[in-house]
């Protein structure tokens, strides 16, 4: 046992931290420092939580911190950053289900004894949000990884399945209360909250898993709180309370961004219907270009966008972006980055590749902001984004309708480069491509971006 005191002290400055390395997670200038004062925040928790409670002595703790430490450098380091919503997924998975088992085996410690409604409560809570997440975040990495059909997978009267096994769960959550905690009661809830994870995730396509692995990610944050609860750990139920808020709030961000409701997500299965690429219709052509041809039309602008998507991350051109960037500001030319908040496959995807290649944060611009500057802009590059910048969501009916895009179309000219006219991730076509002033620079982006430089350069 530690003294009271200094347990309280450190779980002090741990919660202090947890907020303030939150609170820097709000800009990329200081995300990363954000990440950092977080980290350490858990690492105090745990080892005086360790300590404290006699769960471990120094050495199996040493052993503990080695092993934690190099499989999650090794993962950093050999993640990539478009499977970073997979991992994340794995996260939310073991952290719901960490805390189930914690809440489980609190409970069977009573040896069956009615521990007491707030416990129980909070304890069955914890089992049945828990075990939700793990087998939910087990489907959404399934099915980002690719490892599953990316698919909706419905069968007759799934919703009213569902539906009822959330009301048997109840009663079983009900019965902990009320009646005696046994071993086959919890092995009931538990098994059915399992099950209610993957009906409720199997519904929902694989172009939507982001959306779900953060509101997942917010229900690990419940479980925790509930676990902390039952160990009557403040510092616990403040760090779920923080996930669970902090989750809730980019999942409603990412659907505003997309102007989806949270229903519409989980019923509506998006880019999986409505007008596809291969749509039948009026002969449309597109206009080609090359680096050679492009390349003056940038030298020569006075204000040039730069508006990436999920293709710059595929093809990692941050750092060839950047070189483009030098090129153009040597020429005096005025460069911004139109950010849109769900270009790639994971919140501030684009931040974090761009701040990779050191692109100064004052050439990010919003969405609101860009949009501003558009009819301003001599040319919009668009690269490797998509639906980001696809005009169809002013029109009624379409997929995508309402969601709100970055209007390339209304700069002078447009340069869009992707390797071909195919959709991007909500599998509609995209009108912009076939407008007069736009031209199509069919490339990886990376190769583009370092031939588009070495041509400005040359111009
Ligand atoms: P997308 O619409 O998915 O389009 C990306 C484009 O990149 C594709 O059309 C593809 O065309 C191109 N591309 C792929 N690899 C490339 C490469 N190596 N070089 C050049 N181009 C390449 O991307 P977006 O505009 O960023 O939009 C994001 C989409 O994801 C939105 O629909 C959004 O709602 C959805 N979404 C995002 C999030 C978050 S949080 N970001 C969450 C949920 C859903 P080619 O194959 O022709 O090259």
């Amino acid at each position: 046992m530690l003294p009271p005191l200094l347990v309280d002290l450190a779980y002090i400055v741990s919660a202090f931290l947890f907020i303030l390395g939150l609170k820097r997670l709000g800009s990329p200038a200081t995300a990363q420092r954000g990440n950092a004062l977080a980290s350490s925040a858990m690492l105090l928790a745990i080892v005086v939580t360790l300590l404290d409670r006699s769960i471990l002595g120094y050495g199996a703790l040493a052993a503990g911190l080695a092993t934690g430490a190099v499989l999650g450098g090794l993962m950093a380091r050999l993640v990539k950053m478009t499977a970073m919503p997979q991992l994340v997924a794995v996260f939310n998975g073991f952290g719901g289900g960490a805390s189930a088992l914690v809440a489980a085996a609190e409970l069977m410690r009573e040896g069956g004894v009615n521990p007491g409604m707030a416990e129980a409560l909070a304890a069955g809570v914890g089992i049945l949000v828990g075990t939700v997440t793990f087998s939910g975040s087990a489907i959404a990495f399934g099915k980002l990884q690719g490892v599953m059909s990316q698919r909706s997978i419905r069968f007759p009267l799934q919703r009213i399945v569902s539906g009822l096994l959330f009301v048997a769960l109840l009663g079983g959550l009900g019965w902990m209360i009320v009646g005696e905690v046994t071993p086959a009661l919890l092995v009931a809830v538990g098994g059915g909250a399992f099950l209610l994870g993957i009906l409720l995730v199997i519904p929902i396509g694989g172009a939507d898993m982001p959306v779900v692995v953060s509101l997942l990610n917010s229900y690990s944050g419940l479980a925790a709180s509930a676990a902390g609860f039952v160990l009557g750990n403040a510092l616990l139920i403040l760090a779920g309370a923080l996930v669970g808020a902090a989750g809730l709030i980019l999942t409603q961000a990412m659907c505003r961004a997309m102007n989806r409701s949270l229903a519409n997500v989980a019923f509506g299965a998006f880019g999986e219907g409505g007008a596809g690429a291969s749509e039948e219709g009026p002969e449309k052509t597109a206009r080609r270009t090359s680096a050679e041809e492009a390349a003056p039309l940038l030298a020569f602008a006075g204000r040039v966008a730069i508006i990436p998507g999920y293709g710059l991350a595929v093809a990692q051109a941050q750092h060839e972006v950047k070189k483009l960037v030098n090129q153009l500001r040597a020429r005096d030319v005025e460069v911004y980055f139109a950010i849109h908040p769900v270009a790639g496959r994971m919140p501030g995807h684009m931040n974090v590749l761009l701040a990779e290649a050191d692109v100064p944060y004052d050439l990010l611009l919003d969405l609101e902001d860009a949009n501003d500057l558009m009819d301003r802009t001599d040319v919009a590059v668009v690269v490797g984004a998509n639906d980001v910048v696809n005009p169809e969501a002013r029109t009624p009916g379409s997929p995508i309708a309402g969601m709100p895009i970055i209007e390339a179309d209304r700069a002078r000219s447009v340069i869009v480069i992707k390797r071909s006219l195919s959709p991007g991730f909500a599998g509609i076509d995209n009108p912009l491509f076939y407008r007069a002033r736009t031209l199509m620079l069919f490339a990886d982006a990376r190769d583009a971006m370092s031939d588009l430089a070495r041509e400005v350069r040359e111009v």
